[in-house]
């Protein structure tokens, strides 16, 4: 499969009043035409800067990629115009986000927000756009098209209003749609819906799609490939079935261990003790080393670097570097 996109040294970063916050440190991964890639993490992680920076969406001044390179086709994203990623960002990568009720105008219809990118990127007429949005809503699922499309966001479920956005983001046809945590608010059964409808929109395709979750769940069921990110880096990745049969870094394991099983209560559930640390409190060493369960002397004082563990499977962490040993 051809790299859709190719991600090289991406850094990101935030000037606060505190100090410098590596929100994204030098981070590199590509993604597949028609693969689903999975980004996943704990809350402060990176994975929506990530998002922002390949969207060219980061809050400036504040916010800046400070450095890397976003390949796209022939483009690097970060070097293009602002009118150019613009046209990009209309016709071949989409974004959908946790809360749809954010990106939907409350007091326009939903069909009329269906219709506005496609006459406005696809050029179509007014009654092309019109029959286009109601194929789009039964495309994501949804019947009574006409109603819905007449309806305003309020009168919709959360559920219902994801599909809307998942048929907006899919109604250019991109070929890469970047998924930030699309169900972390919506109820168990909803979540299946919309992940369902995700899936379905993708085949129909062959687009890639970057899914952004915290839910070790959501990712078995829709990763072909899985980047694991802590404190703005990758600390492990690889193929799915290689990374939950046999995940190498003690963050990775935590994870997967703190990974809800159906029948078991709440408090049952493992969590990895402590927090991920304050961007502004990163030193020398691995950034885990004082959650981890397998910490040793190296980990304090250096950081490892992410590199080959098993074929096609990496991770940064000290416990698979012959260095360690010396
Ligand atoms: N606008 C901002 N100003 C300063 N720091 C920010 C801003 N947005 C995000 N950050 C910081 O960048 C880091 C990564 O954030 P984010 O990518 O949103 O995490 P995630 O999506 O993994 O939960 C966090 O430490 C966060 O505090
Ligand atoms: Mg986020």
């Amino acid at each position: 499969m051809n790299s859709l996109i190719e991600i090289n040294n991406l850094s990101t970063y935030f000037e606060s009043g505190a100090g410098t916050v590596k929100a994204v440190d030098d981070i590199s991964f590509r993604i597949r035409e028609g693969e689903t890639v999975c980004i996943v993490g704990e809350s402060g992680c990176g994975k929506s800067i990530t998002a922002m920076s390949i969207m060219g969406l980061v809050d400036e001044p504040h916010g800046k990629v400070v450095g890397g390179q976003i390949r796209f086709g022939d483009k690097d994203l970060l070097k293009i115009s602002k009118e150019e990623m613009r046209r990009i960002r209309g016709n071949d990568i989409s974004i959908i986000f946790q809360e749809p009720m954010s990106s939907l105008n409350p007091v326009i219809t939903i069909g009329r927000q269906i219709m506005e990118p496609l006459m406005l990127h696809q050029k179509l007429n007014k009654k092309q756009a019109y029959a286009r949005a109601l194929e789009l809503i039964e495309l994501v699922g949804i019947s009574r098209a006409e109603q819905i499309a007449a309806s305003y966001p309020h009168q919709l479920s959360g559920g219902m209003l994801q599909r809307i956005m998942i048929a907006i983001a899919i109604s250019c046809g991109p070929k890469l749609l970047i998924a930030d945590e699309p169900t972390t608010a919506l109820d168990v059964t909803i979540q299946a819906q919309v992940l369902e409808t995700l899936r379905q929109s993708k085949e129909q395709s062959n687009m890639s799609i970057m899914l952004i979750t915290h839910d070790l769940g959501v990712v078995a069921e829709m990763a072909d490939y899985v980047i694991v990110m802590y404190a703005g880096k990758i600390v492990e990745e690889g193929d799915v079935e290689e990374l939950f049969e046999r995940p190498k870094h003690p963050y990775t394991r935590g994870l997967l261990k703190s990974k809800p099983i159906i029948g078991q209560r709440a408090e049952q559930l493992y969590s990895i003790p402590g927090q991920v640390p304050s961007p502004l409190e990163l030193t020398e060493s691995c950034y885990f080393h004082d959650r981890c369960e397998s910490c040793i002397p190296i980990c304090r004082i250096r950081q490892p670097k992410l590199s080959e563990v098993a074929a096609g499977h990496l991770a940064a962490c000290w416990l698979y570097e012959e260095e360690a040993e010396a």
